[in-house]
Formats: C-alpha cells, sequence, structure tokens
C-alpha cells in the first residue's frame, strides 16, 4: 500500500522539481520547438483498449480540455470513448451538457458504494462518447476512500468490467495527487500529462512523475507516462516556444508533434455543455485535437463489436 503522506510531501516536491532545467535560457540553435519531428520514428501505439489517465496536479494546465476535447475526437474518428470525470469540480460533466441534478449514480458512487460502472455511465450529445459523471459530493471521497478496502485500486476495479466495451477510457483527474488521482493512476496504462505553455510550466512534474513511479511500483506495473500534450500555445510569444522546446528535450517522443493553441473558442465551449468538435468543428482548437486524436491513436483499426 501506498503511503499518502509520500505522495504529497512537499519535500519530494523540492527534490523533484524540474524548475531548474534551463527553461528560461533559449537556446538559439535549436530547430522549431513546434514542428514535427521529422527525423523521430513513428512511435507503435500500444494496443486498443487503452485507459489513459489525464493528470498533473497543477491547477489549470488544460487536464479537462484534454479529456473532454481529445476524448470527442477521438469518439469523431469512430472509437468508442468512455471519459471519467474523477474530479470533484465536475468540469469534465458540466464541460459535455450534463446536468448533475438528473442523476441517479456518479462516479462517488461506483468508488465508494460499489455501483457498477455501467450504471453511472451517460451518453453524450456525441455519438461514441460516453461519460461517468461527478458531483461535487466526490470531494468527500478523498476523506471517505481512507479507511475503505482497497482504496488505490477502487475505480481500477470498476472499469475492468467495462475496458472491452470501449476503444478508449480516458480518466481527468482533479488537480491534486490525493487518493482520487492515485486511484486513476492505479486503473490506467497511460499518464497523459498536459502542460501548460507558460513560466514554470515544469514546475511540480518532479513530483508527479515520482508519484507515477511510485503506483507504477506498488499498485500498477503496467503504468507508464506515454503522452504529453502541450497546451495554451500562443505563438505570439516566444516563452511557448521555448517551453515546448524544453519539455521536448526532458521527454522527446512522449511529447505530442501537436500542440494545442490557446484560443477563446476553446474556452468558451464549456459553458455551451459542448466539446470543440461540437461547439465550432472548423476552429483551430476543433483541428487541434483532432489532428491530436490522429496522433494519439496512431490510426488503430476500431476494434470490431
Ligand atoms: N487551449 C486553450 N485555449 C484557451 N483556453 C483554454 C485552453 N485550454 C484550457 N483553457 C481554459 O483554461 C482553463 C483551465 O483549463 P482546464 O479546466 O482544462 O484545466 P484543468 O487542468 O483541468 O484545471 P483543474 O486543475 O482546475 O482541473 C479553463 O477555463 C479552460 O477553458
Ligand atoms: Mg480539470
Amino acid at each position: 500500500m501506498i503511503d499518502s503522506s509520500e505522495l504529497c510531501s512537499d519535500a519530494a516536491l523540492q527534490k523533484h522539481d524540474l524548475r531548474e532545467t534551463g527553461i528560461h535560457q533559449p537556446d538559439a540553435a535549436a530547430p522549431d520547438a513546434t514542428a514535427p519531428d521529422a527525423a523521430a520514428p513513428p512511435s507503435a501505439k500500444p494496443p486498443l483498449p487503452r485507459v489513459m489517465v489525464v493528470a498533473n496536479q497543477k491547477g489549470g494546465v488544460g487536464k479537462t480540455t484534454t479529456a473532454v476535447n481529445l476524448g470527442a475526437a477521438l469518439a469523431v474518428l469512430g472509437y468508442r470513448v468512455l471519459i471519467v470525470d474523477l474530479d470533484p469540480q465536475g468540469n469534465a460533466t458540466t464541460g459535455l451538457g450534463i446536468n448533475s441534478r438528473n442523476l441517479e449514480a456518479t462516479v462517488y458512487d461506483v468508488l465508494l458504494r460499489d455501483i457498477p460502472i455501467e450504471d453511472a455511465t451517460e451518453p453524450t450529445s456525441l455519438r461514441n462518447l460516453f461519460i461517468v459523471p461527478s458531483t461535487i459530493h466526490l470531494a468527500g471521497a478523498e476523506i471517505e476512500l481512507v479507511p475503505a478496502f482497497s482504496r488505490e485500486l477502487r475505480l481500477r476495479r470498476a472499469i475492468e468490467q467495462v475496458t472491452d466495451d470501449y476503444d478508449f477510457v480516458m480518466i481527468d483527474c482533479p488537480p491534486s495527487l490525493g487518493l482520487l488521482t492515485v486511484n486513476g493512476l492505479a486503473a490506467a496504462t497511460e499518464v497523459v500529462v498536459p502542460i501548460q505553455c507558460e513560466y514554470y510550466a515544469l514546475e511540480g512534474l518532479g513530483q508527479l512523475l515520482r508519484n507515477v513511479n511510485l503506483v507504477q511500483t506498488n499498485l500498477n506495473p503496467a503504468l507508464e507516462v506515454t503522452t504529453i500534450v502541450m497546451t495554451m500555445y500562443d505563438a505570439r510569444t516566444r516563452l511557448a516556444e521555448q517551453v515546448v522546446r524544453e519539455v521536448r528535450r526532458h521527454f522527446g517522443s512522449r511529447v505530442c508533434r501537436h500542440v494545442v493553441p490557446r484560443t477563446v473558442r476553446l474556452s468558451e465551449a464549456p459553458s455551451f455543455g459542448q466539446p470543440i468538435v461540437v461547439f465550432d468543428p472548423n476552429s483551430r482548437g476543433a483541428l487541434a485535437y483532432r489532428e491530436l486524436a490522429k496522433e494519439v491513436s496512431g490510426g488503430a483499426p476500431q476494434r470490431v463489436r
């Protein structure tokens, strides 16, 4: 069992903080940071179904935007996608137009009342896209889970029952490294890390990676950070380009070739309860997430059902 204090310790943050990585020292000789690296071999993608957890304990970096819009773009490609909202803020839930007042069961019931996940699964306005919603009740789960039997593996056990019904499961984590996020990490085989193209982009990443290692060692040997998504890229600033370059230097081919631009339409879509591919299919944000979906899926054929 993992010691939660270890997962969240400030010492770990200090020790593994990657802030001093030279991110603020532009490297004039480096190639265009945002350009696809043609020399890189096409990386083989894991077989479907893939369970991906979108995690970064830093708040507001684009976790939910990426879970919802990458999930929706994969659904548009014809994949069957389940988004699991593991955040008490419920942003993925409302962002997909689900009214939390009409729900009979949520991810809370799955984690704490052993309700089968299919009983808490809602369709969305997009064909092939489903969500296990969350509400603010989930905030209590962080504490209620502490004495629970097998507390880190609750989500994993629930998702295992339905993995075969989907091509992709995407878990949206809260901005913390508590038990909810540990449940997300324990349930997935791949970690997707959105990184905002801003100053201090790498702050806290070391802590996240250390937690991924802890979960890998203690709970889930299959877990790997496979996908780093650069978000809110503003082409007008040199800083954004420097951040992308620096992250690529650290993480190489795990960084997606396509970056997500900062666009107002992406930030407006959730208030209409729609993913960007529905809200404004021809916008730059929609295009970016569609390209990202192609890249992440690697063009894998949908499974026959
Ligand atoms: N590419 C983008 N362009 C413009 N706005 C964006 C973009 N991506 C995300 N946003 C906006 O930035 C804010 C934070 O994004 P989001 O909610 O996806 O982050 P998060 O990491 O899930 O946050 P939290 O840690 O609170 O869960 C939201 O208001 C969202 O609409
Ligand atoms: Mg979020």
